[in-house]
Parts: structure tokens; C-alpha cells; sequence
């Protein structure tokens, strides 16, 4: 067993956000590798008709835990789903539950965030920077705690070029946005929300940055890491390859073009995709968690997580691969053959969003509008457009991110531990 995967055993480890993409390839990983940890506590939300109960147990039994099942059988034994809202004061968590997660906590993963970028600016404080406040404010009652690790985006810093593994001030107190999120109204909110977002694409990288403050301010005492992933993708090998459940990011972008919805993408062959897939973030996070607890290193370290630098993947790498696979391995139900194209700028860009994304949808509506059929892929349609331009920031750009400590942190690991945690070299 590798040393890291020992740490973990005897532990009682709480996740937030375990129900999202990362947080269940956290979780998996973490009964696959260390099926002798004491029990994983996880703040889950009621969701759709579901108890946080039916929800754990609909996880566990997805594919993605078929290997957990073989190693870890007594796996439903050691999740402790906690009912709780994090958007709720005191989390909405019972008293004894409270009192068994201050009590019992070693470590504490804290991946749940809003990650959409179009969130109104008061749903995205509350979560990413208040929640955050609030569950450090536990932390700090946990006696048992050996570290705290906070997952957060190396695009928190976005509208900066080149960014090193520091927390750089926001213009804007976090708590005196928290404070004015409490008692303004939404059209106010809307008012101002451009100008407090600046320098930032959206309210999701500015909440992230307002985040990341929050947890310096409240370390107190506390033995704390940040995370920075750029772009997470899907598996890379663990527990199996390609496993995605989600439309974020690239995922959905090459989903669209193997339906044949996405003719034509605002990017040049030479635009870096900084993706990372969610198992090298998972692996990272938790030798992140084993160093921070064992050699308690006496200030807060930040980690970036992307591969731009050392295994850069540009769109020109990674269209034509996408469009053979999808060649190769046809979608079901494709609404037109996958041929997808680049285009260069804004004139190009409304063209070919007219002629091969909206005409094409407009005609096909039309067709089910005559054979007496509810028209539904024009709205699909503006949403894939609407979706395309919120990322569009994001692709035509590129950021250089410094890996110190994640190259130091590298150097510390046993040779089994480095064997099975690079992969980006
Ligand atoms: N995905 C990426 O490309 C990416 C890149 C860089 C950084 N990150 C960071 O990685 C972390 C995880 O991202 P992800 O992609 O796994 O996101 P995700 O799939 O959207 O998961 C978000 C998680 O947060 C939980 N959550 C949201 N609101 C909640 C509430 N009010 N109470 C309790 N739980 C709540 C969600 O629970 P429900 O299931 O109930 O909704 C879900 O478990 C985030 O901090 C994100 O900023 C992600």
C-alpha cells in the first residue's frame, strides 16, 4: 500500500460537495485506496424527491463504484450522509450530527461550490464565500482535525497573466460582500454586480477569488491548503478511463459535436485547452491532504493543478481527435454528421451560428411543429450558443501558472506514491 493511501486508514473524513463530479472521484478513490479509513461524513442536500439516503445509495451503485464494491463491501457502512443545505444558516446540519462532525472530523475536503458561470452574484457569494467562512468556522472546533484542504480554480486569478501559487488580494472585502448580499435586493444586485465583479469574466472566478481570501482570513489556527485545478476533465485511468458526468467545459463541447449540434467553435488550432483530468486533480488533493497533515508545514501552501505548461493540449491537437472518435463511435439520435470548424472572430462567428446553428434548428422545429410534434431544438440550440459564449473567455486565452509547490510537493513522495500520482510529464 502505497504511504499516502496508509494515511488514510483509521480516518473520519468529511467532503463537501461529494455528490458533484469531483467530489464522487474523491470519495471513490478514497474507499478504493484505503478501504480501512474509519468513515467519510458528506454534507448532501435532499434533491429531487430523494433523501441525501436514496442519493448516496443511487452513487454507490453507479459504475464509477463497481471497484469499491470488490475492495471495500461494507462501503455503505463506512458514508455517513448528513442531511444539510449549505445555504442554510448553521447548514441546516441537526445538533447531534454537529456534534458528532466537531467531535470525529481528521480531514476536510471542501469541494461544493457553484460552478455555473452564468449564478447571480448572491447565490454565488452564499456559497463559494460564505459557506466557506461558515464551514472553516466548524473547522476550527474540530480538535481532531489534521488538515483542511479547499478546492478552489487556478481561474480564481483569472485576470491576471502569469499567477503564482499565492492568494492575491481582492479589490472588495469578502465580508463586506457577504454582509451587503444579506440586505440588497436582486435588481440592485444586478445593478452593481458588473462593477463588483471588475476585472473578472464572471461571478463564479470572482467568488472563487473572494473564497480564497475568506479561508486566509479565517485560517486561524488551522493546518489549510488550496487547490487550484484548471479545466477538470474526465478520468485519465482511475477507476476506469474517460468517465464524465457532466456538460462543463470541453465535455460538452465535444458531446455537441458528436450530436452533430456544433458546427463551428470561436477558437484557433493554436488556443491551449487547460484540462486536466479529474483523477490527476483527485490524486493531487489527496497527497495534498497527507503532506499537509503529516509534515504541517507552518503557513497556508497553494497548488496548482493544470497542464498547460508541462503538456499543453491545444484545440488544433484535440479537434481532429475528437472528430475521428465520434466518426469512429457514432452518437445515438445525432441531429446532423459531426464536422465541426474553427472560426477566427465575431463576423465569422455570427455567420456560421446563423447558417449551421440556427437555420438548421429553425427548419427541423419547423418539421415537428407540422407533424403536430413539440418544437425543442431552437431552444437547444440558443442554450448551446449562450453556453459557447460564457466559455469563450476561457479558450481564447492563455494563462501561465507557477507548479512549485506542486512540483516540491512531488519530490517528497515515496517512489510509489510518485508512480501512481505524475502523469502530466
Ligand atoms: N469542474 C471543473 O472543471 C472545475 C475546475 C476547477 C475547479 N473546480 C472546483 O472543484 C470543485 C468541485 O467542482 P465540481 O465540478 O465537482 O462541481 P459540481 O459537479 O457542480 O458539484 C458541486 C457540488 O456542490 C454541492 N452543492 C452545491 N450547492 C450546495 C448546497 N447548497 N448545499 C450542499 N451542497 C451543495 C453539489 O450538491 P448537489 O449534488 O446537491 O447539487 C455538488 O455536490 C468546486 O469547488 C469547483 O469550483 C471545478
Amino acid at each position: 500500500m502505497s504511504t499516502i493511501a496508509a494515511f488514510y486508514g483509521g480516518k473520519s473524513i468529511l467532503i463537501t460537495g461529494a455528490t458533484g463530479f469531483m467530489g464522487k472521484v474523491l470519495m471513490e478513490k478514497l474507499f478504493r485506496t484505503s478501504p480501512n479509513l474509519k468513515v467519510i461524513y458528506i454534507l448532501v442536500r435532499p434533491k429531487a424527491d430523494q433523501t441525501p439516503q436514496q442519493r448516496v445509495f443511487q452513487i454507490l451503485n453507479s459504475k464509477l463504484f463497481e471497484k469499491v464494491k470488490e475492495v471495500c463491501p461494507d462501503v455503505h457502512e463506512k458514508i455517513r450522509a448528513i442531511s444539510a443545505d449549505l445555504n442554510q444558516s448553521d447548514f441546516a446540519i441537526s445538533k447531534e450530527d454537529t456534534q458528532e462532525l466537531l467531535s470525529c472530523t481528521n480531514i476536510v475536503f471542501h469541494c461544493a461550490a457553484t460552478v455555473r458561470f452564468d449564478d447571480h452574484l448572491r447565490h454565488a457569494v452564499q456559497l463559494n464565500v460564505a459557506a466557506t467562512q461558515q464551514l472553516l468556522l466548524m473547522a476550527s472546533q474540530m480538535p481532531k482535525l489534521e488538515a483542511f484542504i479547499h478546492i478552489s480554480t487556478a481561474y480564481s486569478n483569472c485576470n491576471l497573466k502569469h499567477i503564482d501559487e499565492v492568494i492575491y488580494p481582492c479589490p472588495v472585502e469578502p465580508k463586506k460582500i457577504i454582509d451587503s448580499m444579506e440586505w440588497l435586493d436582486d435588481a440592485v444586485i444586478d445593478e452593481i454586480a458588473p462593477k463588483l465583479i471588475g476585472d473578472w469574466p464572471n461571478a463564479y472566478t470572482f467568488t472563487k477569488a473572494l473564497g480564497e481570501m475568506v479561508v486566509q482570513q479565517e485560517s486561524r489556527n488551522l493546518n489549510i491548503a488550496i487547490i487550484r485545478p484548471s479545466i477538470v476533465g474526465a478520468t485519465w485511468q482511475e477507476p476506469f478511463p474517460g468517465w464524465v458526468d457532466n456538460l462543463n467545459g470541453p465535455n460538452g463541447i465535444i458531446i455537441a459535436t458528436g450530436k452533430g449540434l456544433l458546427r463551428a467553435l470561436r477558437a484557433t488550432p493554436k488556443d491551449v485547452l487547460d484540462v486536466v483530468p479529474v483523477d490527476i486533480v483527485v490524486n493531487l488533493t489527496l497527497a495534498v491532504g497527507w503532506y499537509m497533515a503529516v509534515r504541517r508545514p507552518t503557513s497556508m501552501l497553494i497548488y496548482h493543478c493544470t497542464s498547460g505548461n508541462l503538456n499543453p493540449c491545444n484545440w488544433g491537437k484535440m479537434g481532429p481527435q475528437v472528430l475521428a472518435t465520434v466518426k469512429k463511435f457514432p452518437f445515438e439520435k445525432a441531429f446532423r454528421r459531426p464536422n465541426a470548424d474553427f472560426t477566427t472572430n465575431t463576423i465569422t462567428t455570427l455567420y456560421w451560428n446563423t447558417v449551421s446553428h440556427r437555420a438548421p434548428a429553425i427548419i427541423y422545429d419547423f418539421c415537428l411543429w407540422l407533424t403536430g410534434r413539440k418544437p425543442r431544438m431552437t431552444k437547444l440550440m440558443n442554450r448551446l450558443i449562450r453556453s459557447l459564449s460564457l466559455v469563450e473567455y476561457f479558450i481564447k486565452q492563455t494563462w501561465e501558472w507557477s507548479t512549485y509547490n506542486t512540483e516540491m510537493l512531488m519530490s517528497e513522495l515515496s517512489p510509489e506514491d510518485r508512480r501512481v500520482r505524475t502523469a502530466l510529464t
